[in-house]
Formats: structure tokens, C-alpha cells, sequence
């Protein structure tokens, strides 16, 4: 049986068919989602989950409708102004991920100022990928080296999984232990490729704003019964 899973990612999916289930404007669907995701991260800090990595925006929802794009961001913002006390609060450490470049200034900075404000805390790490890409990151990662061989700093033959993996803009986030994804999908969708590559993938059917801390516990329960291999013949429980 495998150890309580450390690291955990979310693919949250589902929010636009939620909503039209429900003949409401998509909005709607992902204001539910956020809900659904502060219930997630209350359930993370009390089981004792170290890193919690959510998928809120990928390179590839920028081509959404610039309504709903817009919409989404305005979330995002109230999500950050009105939650980063709470986080605070329970000893959450807040950290986001991906390219901001076309995110407006005000969501700039209230990224920075909440992972200033809980820099130092001890507790969950959650880190949101907003305006992110699994191989983009992989490409920073390629350039940085380059970088580094042409300063002299680095020789090609000294190049290692952990050069790479050091050098992605990704680099505080563990291997992911459990990789949930929700809607019944079963896809990475481009979500941290470098820690997903031994992941155990849990597909939940329902809908993100149906997703609960009891779906969570039940992704837990599956991910425990399983044996992992890390594509040896033994059963590793540990993160490699
Ligand atoms: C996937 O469902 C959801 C998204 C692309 C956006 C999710 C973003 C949030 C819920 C914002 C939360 C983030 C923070 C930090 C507050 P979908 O729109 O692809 O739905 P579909 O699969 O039914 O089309």
C-alpha cells in the first residue's frame, strides 16, 4: 500500500457543463469551481496534504471567448483580494506559476503580494498555474541551460534529470504523488509534465463545482490501494 500521498494536482474541469446542465451563464460554472476549491484546500490543510497544485489556466485558454476569459480573471482577482487573509490564516504557503504576460497588472501584483505575505508560512503549499504549460515550462527550463554552458557555468556532459528539473519555472513542486483530474476526461492537458511522469491519475466523473472534500478522501482511498513501481519490479512507496 502507498504512503499518504504528499503532493497532489488538480485538473479542474467541468465548470462550462455545469453550467449549462444547469441553463446558466458560464460564469456561473466557474464561480462554483472556486467554491468548490476553497473547500478543497480546507480539506488538503486538515489531512495534512504537503503541496496542492491547481490547473486554473492554461497557455491554451487564452484562445476562450475574452468574455469568459475576462470573467475568469475577475475571479481570480476577487479570489486573491478576499481570500489571501483566510489563507494566511491557515498557515497556507502561496506561490503561482506560468506566464503572466497577458495578465492584467492589478493580478500581477496581487500574486506577488500573496506570496509575499505567506512566504514564510509552514503549512500547505498550494501553487495555482495560471497562463501555464507543461512543455512551455520544459522550453524555459532548455533556455536557462543554454544560458548557463554559454556563460561557462555548466558543461553539457554535467547535465541531469535534476539540472533540468532545477532549472523548469516549476521547480519548487515536488513529483506529483496523485493527479486528480474531474469531468470524466482523461487527459494531461499539459499540466506540469515533468512531476506527473510517475503520477497515479485518479479520473473523477463528476464536475468540478461537484467535486467535494469526501471525492477527495475517496481519490486518497484509491491512490492508498495502489502499488507503485516507479517502472521497477518492486513496490517503492517512497517519492523518487
Ligand atoms: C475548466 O472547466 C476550468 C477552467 C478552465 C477554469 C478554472 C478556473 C477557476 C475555477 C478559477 C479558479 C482559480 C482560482 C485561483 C480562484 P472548463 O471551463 O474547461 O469546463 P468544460 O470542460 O465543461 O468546458
Amino acid at each position: 500500500m502507498n504512503r499518504f500521498p504528499k503532493t497532489i494536482g488538480i485538473i479542474m474541469d467541468g465548470n462550462r457543463r455545469w453550467a449549462k446542465n444547469r441553463n446558466l451563464p458560464i460564469i456561473s460554472g466557474h464561480r462554483a469551481g472556486v467554491k468548490s476549491l476553497k473547500k478543497i484546500v480546507v480539506r488538503c490543510c486538515e489531512i495534512g496534504v504537503k503541496e496542492l497544485n491547481i490547473f486554473a489556466f492554461s497557455t491554451e485558454n487564452w484562445n476562450r471567448d475574452p468574455f469568459e476569459i475576462s470573467g475568469i480573471m475577475n475571479l481570480i482577482e476577487w479570489y486573491l483580494k478576499s481570500e489571501i487573509a483566510e489563507l494566511n490564516k491557515q498557515n497556507i504557503c502561496f506561490k503561482s506559476i506560468g506566464n503572466k504576460h497577458n495578465v492584467k497588472n492589478g493580478i500581477r501584483n496581487l500574486l506577488k503580494r500573496a506570496e509575499k505575505i505567506t512566504f514564510n508560512n509552514t503549512g500547505l503549499k498550494l501553487s495555482v498555474a495560471l497562463g501555464y504549460g507543461g512543455k512551455q515550462d520544459i522550453v524555459f527550463s532548455t533556455k536557462k541551460i543554454v544560458d548557463k554552458i554559454i556563460r561557462g557555468e555548466l558543461y553539457k556532459e554535467e547535465i541531469t534529470e535534476k539540472t533540468v528539473q532545477q532549472n523548469l519555472q516549476s521547480s519548487h513542486i515536488s513529483n506529483i504523488d496523485l493527479l486528480i483530474r474531474t469531468s470524466g476526461e482523461q487527459r494531461i492537458s499539459n499540466f506540469l509534465l515533468w512531476q506527473v511522469a510517475y503520477s497515479e491519475i485518479y479520473i473523477s466523473e463528476k464536475l468540478w463545482p461537484d467535486f467535494n472534500p469526501l471525492d477527495l478522501d475517496y481519490a486518497i482511498s484509491s491512490y492508498l490501494s495502489r502499488e507503485r513501481r516507479f517502472g521497477t519490479s518492486n513496490i517503492i512507496n517512497n517519492d523518487i
